[in-house]
């Protein structure tokens, strides 16, 4: 599709694939500066139907629930040139296989660190304050009357915080917990400087944190190494009856470990809103009473979705006018 510019030269817009309904504005905004092609179907494309639709196109705007291993980056037209994922996490892009194609990959860090916090913090009192049964016995009309015995929960107040992956996210969700009476933890590649530790204990062994972990809030990223780390090993680490809070990424928890010791006792709580082969979760999280589940809400409200699309849609106005764009990561 052709586009006059302000001084009447003509210049063809961009092959952009939205693979994905976006927000209104988002869409409206792409279809101002692309030649958008939105999916017509809101569900994630799997191979050969992503690598049909991205036929003749220039751009990719991609989710994190769509899958792009080594095998569909290397079968993508020759015309893709550049991805643009509506996500912080990238680990549904094989990077190192769209860099050998040539192909540049950036996310959108920063816009969605407030609500994916505000979720962590979220998951952390629904698990510690029985939040899904009190809900479901409401709902059930089971409910009997206040009584000094019902239900009773963990309190939050004074209690130790572990937080794995002290980026944006985890210094969020640290920021939050202080309101709430908490001592944080955390482990981290790197050690923050004291002015953003704010008296934070450093670990710089994970595993060396886990007996600190009345609470533990996941906020790494899912790499090779970081995969099933929280398995039954490291779950016997912890002190007695802790919580544990997933927004990070679900196969960073080994399930059958998770959902064992959730079973016995071992493991007090789990507030989890991502899973391992979302949304096909685990069946056995859904019959346990003592676990509080979201179905991926880290940066879902409208504000921040809007935000992340505007953010990718920076990061392509960057590269087609042949600048940097900000958050590359590919
Ligand atoms: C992300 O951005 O990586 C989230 O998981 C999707 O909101």
């Amino acid at each position: 599709m052709i586009k006059a510019t302000a001084d009447g030269e003509t210049r063809s817009r961009p092959r952009l694939l939205l693979t994905r309904r976006l927000p209104p504005s988002v869409e409206a905004r792409a279809g101002q500066d692309y030649d958008a092609h939105p999916s017509t179907e809101d569900r994630p494309l799997y191979r050969d139907a992503l690598v049909r639709v991205a036929e003749g196109m220039d751009a990719i705007l991609a989710c994190a629930a769509d899958r792009l291993p080594a095998e569909v980056i290397m079968e993508l037209p020759e015309s893709v040139r550049i991805i643009a994922t509506f996500s912080v996490g990238t680990d549904h892009i094989h990077l190192d296989a769209a860099k050998r194609r040539g192909i540049v990959v950036t996310n959108t860090p920063d816009v969605l660190t407030d609500a994916t916090a505000d979720i962590a913090l979220l998951l952390m009192l629904g698990a510690a304050r029985r939040a899904s049964e009190g809900d479901r016995m409401i709902r059930e009309n089971a409910w009997s009357g206040w009584t000094p015995t019902q239900m009773l929960g963990i309190q939050v107040t004074g209690k130790r915080l572990g937080i794995l992956g002290m980026g944006r996210i985890g210094q969020a969700v640290a920021q939050r917990a202080r309101a709430f009476g908490m001592c944080i933890h955390y482990s981290n590649r790197n050690r923050l400087p004291a002015a953003l530790e704010q008296g934070a204990v450093f670990h710089a062994d994970p595993e060396t944190m886990l007996p600190y972990c009345d609470f533990l809030s996941l906020h790494c990223p899912l790499t090779p190494e970081t995969f099933h780390w929280l398995d039954a090993r490291r779950i016997a680490l912890l002190p007695d009856q802790p919580v544990v809070m997933n927004t990070a990424r679900g196969a960073v928890v080994d399930d059958e470990a998770l959902i064992e010791a959730l079973r016995n006792g071992r493991v007090a709580a789990a507030g989890l809103d991502v899973f391992d082969n979302e949304p096909n979760l685990h069946p056995d999280y859904r019959t346990l009473s003592n676990t509080f589940l979201l179905p991926h809400l880290g940066s879902a409200t409208m504000e921040t979705r809007d935000a992340m699309g505007f953010r990718a849609l920076d990061n392509l106005d960057a590269f087609f006018s042949g600048r940097e764009p900000g958050d590359r990561v590919a």
